[in-house]
């Protein structure tokens, strides 16, 4: 694993940027996997900056979205197709009908895992996966627990991660208890994986990430066995290493 320390927040985005910009620049028609959250939102500025400054383009590019809320339409201001159109998708040049997201809405989630996973393997798979990780060591909604799904598939939000997005909605209670993720397994066929923290509150998990011990308590340790990941992380998030 390549581990770029940045000094804070803005840097780590700026870098980040810089490192998707790379991989569209020497593949246009790259298929890119995204995430939503806090993390990579000054990201998705810098990349909508480069797209109207003409030093990126997006017209041939495919994304493919981590996961979505179950329960949430693509209307619903908190799901993750609204935030994805909202901070990225409105402001650059890419076809809309080339950007992916779970269907929350799906009335059989196991199928839509099946159709999702077959997507993204005929799409030829990720050329490079953003990843923002949870305090808990989350990885899209790969939450800790005894075993953990390879595919992508429905699961049960923990109450730390409740917690941690409820800022997103009024109330607590208005956060959804499920959600459809991509598994770790199908996340690991991505060809290069960047992840990306900032803050205190990550340290722990980073920690344990760079642990050199695989366990899935911190679902993010599994990322050891890829063998092409650069996490990029401020200070603070480093802090405990
Ligand atoms: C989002 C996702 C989550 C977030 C994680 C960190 O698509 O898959 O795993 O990356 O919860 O969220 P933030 O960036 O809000 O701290």
């Amino acid at each position: 694993m390549k581990l770029i320390v940045t000094k804070d927040y803005e840097t780590m985005s700026v870098r980040a940027a810089e490192e998707i910009a790379k991989i569209i620049n020497n593949k246009p028609d790259a298929v890119v996997g995204l995430a939503t959250g806090s993390t990579p939102f000054e990201m998705y500025k810098e990349l909508i900056k480069m797209n109207k400054q003409g030093t990126l383009d997006f017209s041939k590019v495919t994304t493919i979205n981590l996961d979505e809320y179950i329960g949430l339409s693509p209307q619903h201001p908190q799901s993750y197709r609204f935030f994805m159109d909202e901070n990225l998708f409105d402001h650059i040049n890419i076809d809309k009908k080339n950007t992916f997201l779970p269907n929350g809405l799906a009335k059989n989630v196991d199928e839509e895992g099946k159709t999702y996973d077959n997507m993204i393997d005929s799409l030829g798979g990720t050329d490079i996966q953003l990843l923002g990780i949870g305090k808990n060591g989350h990885i899209a909604f790969n939450e800790p627990d005894e075993k953990l799904i390879a595919g992508t598939h429905m699961t049960k939000l923990t109450e730390s991660t409740i917690k941690a997005n409820a800022r997103f909605f009024n109330s607590i209670e208005e956060v959804p208890k499920t959600a459809v993720t991509m598994g770790l397994g199908q996340i690991m066929k991505a060809k290069k994986i960047l992840l990306i923290a900032s803050g205190i509150d990550k340290a722990e998990a980073i920690k344990g990430l760079m642990s050199g011990k695989i366990n899935t308590s911190n679902p993010s340790t599994m990322l050891q066995m890829h063998n092409d990941v650069i996490l990029i992380a401020d200070e603070d998030a480093v802090s405990l290493l």
